[in-house]
């Protein structure tokens, strides 16, 4: 490996400049440049490609977003756009690419190395929904950065007596509502792996005012339904007032929290090494709090690992 190249893409996530800082630093070290491509699958596409060096990635492990830029490429998934990617790969000589990203992203690296081009996954999703990995890089912020938001909201709705419906993002992976949830003592937590009755919502809402309970906080993940429906619902239904909050992207801004910079810059020097050592088509992960790296397309099989005994806990926890 003489030259790699290394980009963010699919929904940004904090921690990506930890990460490609540690690409940067782990391939500089042994003497390998570093291409950076700007702007995901489509930069590569269009040749957004320029060396990066050491001065690159100063003071950058502290920084939210990515400085490489991040998108989704409709283009990358056809044939032609994979052709097109390859040609620029050869053209500027990079005989590697670390992709940092998702499960879509991956499934581009996939592609790539199944057409014989060196490649390595690193997990940069704040869903947390990558089945081989226990955590992907953002996750941790994008939960701390809810739980404080949970805090503000409780506050105003106990000053109201008011019920808070709060809407994360998570599109097919209940895990920020319910890492978010327990940890900010949501009184019911919603996610698309765990089937709910927002009947049952309604009564146990109506049985805590009795118990002079006033105000309580309900979680739901995007893949669970929208929280504006939910709280239109539970509102006709129990005439209690309802306020529902959408986070939105606010969850993929802001500086990552020590624990997603300490994984992204593990992962980012795992993923160089395996380069380095000619271990092609995998993604670097942690299990177990040890770096771990499985093949690519074994571990976009793998299925969901929702923790259902976690979701079970964190209705002990709001049943009374
Ligand atoms: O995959 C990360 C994620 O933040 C999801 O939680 C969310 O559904 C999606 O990206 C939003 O994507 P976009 O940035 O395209 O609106």
């Amino acid at each position: 490996m003489n030259r790699i190249g290394v980009l963010t893409s699919g929904g940004d996530t904090p921690g990506m400049n930890a990460a490609i800082r540690a690409v940067v630093k782990a391939a500089r070290v042994n003497n390998i440049n570093v291409m950076g491509i700007t702007k995901g699958y489509s930069g590569l596409i269009e040749g957004r490609v320029a060396e990066m060096h050491r001065s690159d990635v100063n003071d950058i492990v502290g920084d939210g977003g990515t400085i490489l830029k991040t998108a989704r490429s409709k283009e990358f998934k056809t044939e032609e756009g994979q052709a097109k990617a390859l040609q620029v790969l050869k053209a500027f000589d990079i005989d590697g690419l670390v992709v940092i990203g998702g499960d879509g992203s991956y499934k581009g690296a996939k592609a790539l190395w199944d057409k014989g081009f060196p490649t390595i996954g690193l997990p940069g999703t704040i869903d947390n929904d990558l089945a081989y990995t226990d955590y992907t890089i953002g996750f941790n912020t994008a939960v701390s950065g809810v739980v404080g938001e949970i805090r503000k909201i409780r506050d105003t709705m106990e000053s109201h007596e008011r019920i808070g419906v709060i809407e994360v993002m998570g599109n097919k992976c209940g895990d920020i509502a319910l890492f978010s949830g327990i940890a900010g003592g949501a009184e019911h937590i919603l996610v698309p792996e765990v089937p709910f009755d927002i009947d049952s919502i309604c009564d146990h809402l109506v049985h805590d005012r009795i118990r002079s309970k006033f105000t309580s906080i309900i979680m739901i993940s995007e893949g669970a339904g929208k929280g504006e429906s939910l709280a239109n619902y539970i509102h006709a239904k129990t005439s209690l007032d309802v306020k529902a909050i959408v986070l939105g992207y606010i969850q993929r801004g802001g500086t990552p929290t020590a624990d997603d910079r300490v994984l992204a810059s593990r992962l980012g020097v795992r993923a160089v090494q395996l380069l380095m050592e000619g271990s092609y088509g995998r993604v670097v992960g942690v299990r177990d709090n040890k770096v771990v790296d499985d093949d690519i397309a074994e571990a976009l099989a793998m299925k969901p690992k929702f923790d259902r005994k976690l979701y079970d806990m964190s209705e002990t926890l709001s049943s009374i």
